[in-house]
């Protein structure tokens, strides 16, 4: 568990529910897989029975993951274990992928020794008029083993705990439901386009999971932030159903720091009691009582200070006047237009070395566009001011495009066969092929080898094409198609040693002076956070290199998020024509235009999110009180090397 000096007693001022931040997912997934596992012996030596109650989607994998590895590997046994889980899409086919009869034999029937009849998922096969009884006797069997020892919990951004969207009464049961169109959007990438999720399901109630001997609710990720937020800290409502376990005697909510970041506790710790006035902590509560206060960092007084719970920061640190320049000054030193250092200038207080002053730059993309998305200024900069940058495309990014897309490039490669012939190549059927194998394909299923290749193929010439208007050589284009991406489905493998030996053998090459790398940390599914763990791990394996000591790794974030100002220790400023020439980069990514196949649920296309989070960080700066800048790209340094 995170045990900085915020963790402290006085948190049920603001807290609802007891709540515990874990430094990741991983070990939240672990302290609860335990007391789980910790509940099934106790229970066994007594002769009795575990009644479990389990959720689906990404946040219970890793406990499911630990508890088979208990099983493999300590003998944990699930022969007396009764599962019930929470709901099931309505209708749906026990096979299909989507369900969650498969999703739970996937991650957790298939590997245990649970006895087949010990399981309980509603039925998405039903036919309507049988729903009713069906959600009677689930109750009934719930009750008739003793009721559920421990209710394992996510919670959709609905606030949704199985799935009683918003309007659920606090005593519901089992029962059919409407999804929320939030959860629509959310799901609709595993179902490959929103107009393939179906519109019910079948869930327990709020009454039948507070019913638990105790419950565990799990979130993880900034994306959950907010609604954790509203759940921990506002008060019960039907519009966030999550907040009726505030009622609950025996719940934990298990957050790691991602999710937890807009809490009071991590948000503004220094009201919820005395804290240790770190730099860190310092430059944080500056930023936000200038923003707080409306006011530019060298404009706060001492009353300012000592009004908004900060009085701390007069006795510990000093008078406003002085911590307000130190703070200032920090910032400034962020600032630079030579992300590559600036050759010749005194870098005393530079983000980056002035030496050497041509550098060997390897820019890692975890998809084709992410480069010119999140730091396509400063690629720009780097190239214009001569340094040598080499861009790895870690994924081959082909799940993303559309079907139709695939057809019209092959119709064209058979075309051009038809028109002037390939030597040795049998490509004069490849349209008909391709558009046979598109047309036999349900919603979600894989792609043939073809279909793949082709859609692989459309967005390596569009990073191509980006890459030659920034100005770098093709021999600077690297396209690693790491492997664990290439499921063809949503769902990726784990990361494995060919993913790191493949980036450890390009980083060796090229001994790179400066690595950029997407610092995506808190998700713990998505293809960035696996890339990155890839370009960790290879580092850590490179660190005894000698060429290693004068490499530095600097983190961009992907299209959504942007570092917290505190945070930011290199912030480079776009002028209009280098965002207008960023913009065109990113416009060469046609098959992520107009409308891309996995558009999350923001409506902006990729190149207006660009826009809008530097044009943000760049008001964030103007509005502290330094330089106006028309937008800005923020990097972190990586240092545990160092
Ligand atoms: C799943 C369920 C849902 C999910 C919630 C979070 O059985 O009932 O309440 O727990 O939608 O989903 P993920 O974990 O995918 O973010």
């Amino acid at each position: 568990m995170t045990s900085s000096p915020l963790i402290r007693p006085d948190f049920e001022k603001f807290e609802k529910i007891p709540t515990k931040v874990f430094e990741s997912a991983k070990i939240a997934s672990i302290y609860a897989a335990k007391e789980i596992a910790d509940l099934i012996k106790e229970k066994d030596k007594k002769g009795e029975q575990t009644v479990l109650g389990l959720a689906t989607g990404s946040t219970p994998t890793q406990v499911y993951d630990e508890l088979v590895r208990m099983h493999k590997e300590e003998g944990l046994s699930f022969k007396n274990v009764v599962t019930f889980n929470l709901d099931e899409y309505y209708p749906m086919e026990p096979d299909s992928i989507h369900s969650y009869v498969h999703f739970m034999n996937e991650y957790l029937f298939d590997h245990i020794d649970i006895q087949r009849e010990n399981i309980h998922i509603p039925d998405g096969t039903l036919d309507r008029n049988d729903v009713y009884e069906f959600c009677r006797q689930y109750e009934e069997k719930i009750e008739a083993v003793g009721g559920l020892d421990i209710q394992v919990l996510g919670i959709g951004r609905t606030g949704h705990v199985g799935f009683n969207e918003p309007g659920s009464a606090e005593t519901s049961k089992t029962r059919l439901i409407a999804l929320d169109s939030l959860t629509i959007l959310d799901a609709a990438s595993g179902f490959f386009g929103v107009e393939n999720v179906p519109r019910r399901a079948i869930t327990m109630g709020v009454g039948t999971i507070l019913n638990a001997d105790r419950i565990f609710i799990m979130a993880w990720g900034e994306g959950k932030a907010g609604i954790v937020q509203q759940t921990i800290e506002g008060d019960i409502t039907p519009q966030i159903p999550a907040t009726y376990l505030q009622d609950h005697a025996n719940v934990e909510f298990l957050l790691d720091d991602a999710s937890s970041a807009k809490l009071t506790r991590s948000l503004t710790p220094w009201l919820v009691g005395p804290i240790e006035w770190t730099d860190q902590m310092l430059k944080k509560a500056v930023v936000w009582l200038s923003k707080h206060l409306q006011k530019p960092i060298l404009k706060l007084t001492d009353e300012d200070y000592s009004e908004n719970g900060m009085n701390d920061v007069l006795t510990d640190i000093g008078r406003a006047y002085n911590v307000n320049i130190r703070i200032f000054n920090e910032i400034q030193h962020t600032i630079t237009g030579w992300p590559g250092g600036k050759p010749n200038a005194d870098d005393t207080y530079r983000p980056e070395r002035k030496e050497p002053a041509k550098k060997r730059v390897l820019i890692f993309s975890p998809h084709p566009d992410d480069d010119v998305i999140s730091m396509g200024g400063t690629f720009i900069r780097l190239v214009d001011q001569g340094h040598e940058v080499h861009v790895a495309y870690q994924t081959s990014g082909n799940i993303a495009v559309f079907d139709d897309e695939a057809i019209r490039f092959a119709d064209f490669v058979t075309d051009y066969h038809d028109q002037f012939g390939f030597e040795n190549v049998e490509t004069s059927k490849l349209f008909d092929e391709v558009r046979a194998s598109i047309k036999d394909k349900k919603p979600g299923e894989v792609d043939s080898d073809a279909v793949k290749t082709i859609k692989g193929l459309i967005r390596r010439g569009e990073a191509k094409a980006a890459c030659r208007y920034v100005g770098i050589p093709d021999e600077n284009m690297h396209f690693q198609d790491l492997p664990f991406y290439e499921t063809g489905k949503v769902r990726k493998n784990p990361i494995g040693p060919e993913d790191i030996e493949i980036t450890k053998n390009l980083i060796q090459e090229i001994k790179p002076h400066q690595i950029y790398a997407a610092g995506d940390l808190s998700d713990p599914h998505g293809t960035h956070r696996v890339c990155l763990d890839a370009i960790f791990a290879a580092l850590r394996e490179l660190k005894d290199e000698e060429w290693m000591k004068d490499c530095w790794t600097w983190l961009y974030r992907g299209a959504w998020q942007e570092w917290d100002i505190e945070d930011i220790e290199m912030a480079v400023p776009l002028s209009p024509e280098e965002t207008d020439r960023k913009r065109r980069a990113i416009f060469k990514h046609q098959s992520q235009k107009d409308r891309p196949l996995f558009p999350g649920t923001d409506k902006r296309e990729f190149w207006q999110r660009a826009d809008d989070r530097t044009r943000n960080t760049a008001r964030i700066y103007d509005d502290l009180g330094l330089a106006e800048y028309e937008a800005m790209e923020a990097f972190v340094r990586w240092k545990e090397l160092d």
